[in-house]
Parts: structure tokens; C-alpha cells; sequence
């Protein structure tokens, strides 16, 4: 296995381009399965997510194929044939590796009128159930069992219906929307997922030919078709949010001057006044957005909320930012019972932060120092490798498969931002100081 290494206490700056967006990239993926034929993405990320997600197409029986960057054909394109379902299941060893997978009951039963999907069961940062999802698609039409692990769905015939969500899940709503866009008749998602990434689904759904409003909106009303068609121009899945979030927040831990480009800075204003309060400087255009970070941070509290609130999966990465902040901040999480386990990681690198229920205290400290951490999820490795950044010394970041899900070309991004960061074999040792800067890869192209 690979561990991170990082030697830490550099400013980083620079530009980095941010990849397509993770949570946008799975549902779309999965929806192909919806209309027969030949689907071309475009700015799908190099991510262990995304190449577990097309094992979990080639099971069901539908070959996909990762072009190769090059010439006019830039990078992260798939082309997925659909034209034969083989399997409806996905299996229990993909659904274990990604809870996503789950996202494929809604396609299959709509497109089959079947699904076999194994149940996710917990996981590091909750419980997460699935029961949300199951009503939705029973409101439609669907029946299920629950066998040796498997929710075993079926369906003769969808047809609309009016949909109340207790939470606004985000994979919940797009199960439901898959399933909806070729019901019969007029379906209502209320209390829809905002997020950016069912908006894009939503409008992927639509090249296909499916009939959607509201998308972005609370209520999602779906007046469903017979049948879909691949979309005759390629979908160019959204731009990362949570990773150019994270990008940014690296300005605020290494006092640095981060631009992210290839984003939509609309889906990223939540975090504007953040910066701003903790003493930074925002400023974007159309593509970009750029924080600069001369001081030391000032603390500011959050509370995780459904979008358009603060994003749960940019809570760690913040309170990376608030250890090193001068005061206290409060950070309440909302969404997820159980997700502050990189609270005692952070700890051993010298952070200050006391965790009752749902709430964690941060008293800013004026350094942090290197040490040997884990992380048990995908957004705490990324909150341990901002704050090993800022720290002291040599950090070393082992379990890095879980960013391998999350971050697409982690160590040659933060390398180009002037990070001193290596990727290498858990036994291999690095002396501290060895690690030298990266040349940017841009000039390394052009050499
Ligand atoms: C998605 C994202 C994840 C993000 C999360 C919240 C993907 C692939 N993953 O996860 O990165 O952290 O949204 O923004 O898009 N719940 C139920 N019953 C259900 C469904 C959910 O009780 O049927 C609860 C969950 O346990 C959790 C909360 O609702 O406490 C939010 O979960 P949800 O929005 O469903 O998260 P995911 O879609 O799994």
C-alpha cells in the first residue's frame, strides 16, 4: 500500500485545475443504463469511484471505454455501450467498495423492470440507510424484498406519483429521478436534493430526452416518457466543488494564494463568506476562483447543511483550516452522526479540539507539528493532508486509497501549487527535508 508523505510549512501558490465532479460523475454514469445505445461523457476524473462504477456497468453487462487525452480530445472521456443489459444486479463486493452503487435500483428496475442490489450497510461516517430511496421507488410502483443482504426490487409498470422526502438525500433523489423519467405520468419529488450534482444529473437526463423542472429546486416535477435516447452531444459532467474547496482551503492553512480554474464559482459562493471572515481575500471570474491568505486565519464556526448550506463534505477540511485560526470555532455537523474521525488525528499533529455529540470545538493553535496519521474516509485524508501541509516537519498520511476515490491527481496538483509532497510504498522511508518542489507540470510539458 502507498502512503503521503509531506513535508510541511511551505506557502503554496499557483493555479490548479479542478477535475469533474465526483458526486456528478457516478449518477450520470449509472444513468446511462437508462437508454439503449452508445453514451460519450466528457470530464469524468480519474478516480477509483469512477473506474469501480464502470466494473459495476461491465457486471450488468455494458462495456465502457476511458479515451486517451490527446490531440482535440482532452482528458477524462467515457464511452459506454448500453445496448445489452446482461445482469440487474450490483453485487456485494463493488456495492462494499462504493455505496454509490446503490444508485443503480433506480435505472434497472425502470429500464428492466428488476433489480438486485446489495445493501450497503454502514459505513466510517454513519449509518446511512436506504430507506428514503426504497419509498420513493415503492410510490412508483416498485415492490421489494430484502434477502441474504439484497433489496430484490421489482416493477411491471411505473407510474408517477407524488413524493415526500423526510431529508433531502442527494442519492435518494437521483435513485427516484431515474426511476421517474420513464413512469407514466406526472411524478413530484418535494423535498428534493438541491445540490449541484442532481442538477446535473437532471440535465444530463434531459439530453436524453426526459422531461424535468425545478432541478436546483426543492421539487422536482419528472413527466415521464416511454423511452430514452443517448444524448446526441457528449455531457460534460460538472466541475469538483468539494475538490476545488479544498484546493482553496489550502490558501488558508499555508497562508497562500491559491487560484482553482475550470470551475463554476456559482456552486462554490457558500464558502466566499468563509474565507472572507477567516481574513482572506476572494475575488473569480467565469471559470476561476482565487483566495489569497497573507495572515494568519481568523476562527469561524460552521454547521453542515443541505446545499445551499455549508457542505458536509467540506466540514474536515475546514476544521483543518480552524486548527491553525486565532480563537474558537464551533463546528456542528448535521447530516452525517458520525463524522469527526479525523478529530483525533488532528490532535496528534498538535490541534486543540474537544468533540461533544454533534459539535467540535477548535481552539486555534499557532503551528502544528508533523506525525504519522490515518484517516477512515475520504474527505478526513483530505483534512489531515491540508493540515500536514501547514505543519511542521514531515507528516505521513497513510490508508491513501481512500483519496485515490476522492482526489484525481493529488501529488501532481499540490506539486504544481509548490508543495513538497510524495507518493510512495508504506516501507519506503523518506528523510525529512529530502522531498524537493516540483517543477510546475506545465513547463514540464512544454520541455
Ligand atoms: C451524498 C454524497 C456524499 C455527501 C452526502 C451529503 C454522493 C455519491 N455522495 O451521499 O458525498 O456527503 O450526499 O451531501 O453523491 N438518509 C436516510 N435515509 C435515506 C437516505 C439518507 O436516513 O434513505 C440520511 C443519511 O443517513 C444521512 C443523510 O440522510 O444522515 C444524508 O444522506 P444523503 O444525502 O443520502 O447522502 P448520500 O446520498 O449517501
Amino acid at each position: 500500500m502507498d502512503k503521503l508523505v509531506i513535508d510541511g510549512g511551505y506557502r503554496l501558490s499557483g493555479r490548479v485545475p479542478i477535475s469533474g465532479a465526483k458526486n456528478a460523475a457516478l449518477p450520470i454514469l449509472i444513468a446511462t443504463l437508462l437508454a439503449s445505445g452508445q453514451h460519450t461523457i466528457d470530464n469524468v476524473p480519474e478516480l477509483v469511484d469512477i473506474s469501480t462504477t464502470l466494473s459495476l456497468l461491465g457486471r450488468i453487462g455494458c462495456p465502457s471505454l476511458v479515451a486517451e487525452p490527446g490531440g482535440s480530445q482532452k482528458r477524462g472521456r467515457v464511452v459506454i455501450d448500453t445496448t445489452r443489459i446482461a445482469f440487474r444486479e450490483a453485487p456485494y463486493d463493488l456495492v462494499r467498495k462504493m455505496r454509490a452503487s446503490v444508485l443503480a435500483l433506480g435505472p434497472l428496475l425502470a429500464r428492466c423492470g428488476e433489480a438486485r442490489v446489495s445493501l450497503p450497510g454502514g459505513c466510517a461516517i454513519g449509518v446511512r440507510p436506504i430507506d428514503q430511496h426504497l419509498k420513493g421507488l415503492e410510490a412508483l410502483g416498485c415492490r421489494f424484498e430484502l434477502t441474504g443482504g439484497y433489496v430484490h426490487g421489482r416493477a411491471d409498470r411505473l407510474v408517477g406519483a407524488e413524493i415526500h422526502l423526510d431529508f433531502p438525500t442527494v442519492t435518494g433523489t437521483e435513485n427516484i429521478l431515474m426511476a421517474a423519467v420513464l413512469a407514466d405520468g406526472v411524478t413530484r419529488i418535494h423535498n428534493a436534493a438541491k445540490e449541484p450534482e442532481v442538477a446535473d444529473l437532471a440535465r444530463f437526463l434531459r439530453s436524453m430526452g426526459a422531461r424535468i423542472e425545478g432541478e436546483g429546486t426543492s421539487t422536482l416535477t419528472i413527466d415521464g416518457v416511454p423511452a430514452l435516447r443517448p444524448s446526441r452531444e457528449p455531457h460534460s459532467v460538472l466541475p469538483d466543488r468539494i475538490e476545488a474547496g479544498t484546493y482553496l482551503t489550502a490558501a488558508l492553512t499555508t497562508r497562500g494564494d491559491i487560484t482553482v480554474t475550470e470551475v463554476d464559482p456559482r456552486t462554490l459562493e457558500v464558502l466566499v463568506p468563509m474565507f472572507q471572515a477567516a481574513g482572506a481575500t476572494v475575488s473569480s471570474g467565469e471559470d476561476w476562483m482565487r483566495v489569497v491568505c497573507d495572515e494568519r486565519p481568523q476562527a469561524v464556526s460552521v454547521e453542515t447543511q443541505p446545499h445551499p448550506g455549508f457542505p458536509t463534505d467540506m466540514q474536515a477540511q475546514w476544521m483543518a483550516a480552524m486548527t491553525l485560526a486565532a480563537g474558537t470555532s464551533v463546528l456542528r455537523e448535521t447530516i452525517f452522526e458520525n463524522r469527526f474521525m479525523h478529530v483525533p488525528e488532528l490532535m496528534r499533529l498538535g490541534a486543540e479540539i474537544q468533540t461533544r455529540g454533534n459539535e467540535s470545538v477548535v481552539e486555534g493553535a499557532p503551528h502544528l507539528t508533523g506525525a504519522t496519521v490515518m484517516a477512515t474516509d475520504l474527505r478526513a485524508s483530505a483534512s489531515l493532508v491540508l493540515a500536514g501541509l501547514a505543519a511542521q516537519g514531515q507528516t505521513q498520511l497513510l490508508r491513501l486509497y481512500h483519496l485515490d476515490r476522492g482526489y484525481a491527481r493529488l501529488v501532481e496538483k499540490l506539486g504544481d501549487l509548490g508543495a513538497r509532497v510524495v507518493r510512495v510504498a508504506d516501507d519506503v522511508s523518506v528523510p525529512v527535508g529530502s522531498i524537493q518542489a516540483a517543477e510546475p507540470s506545465d513547463s514540464r510539458a512544454a520541455g
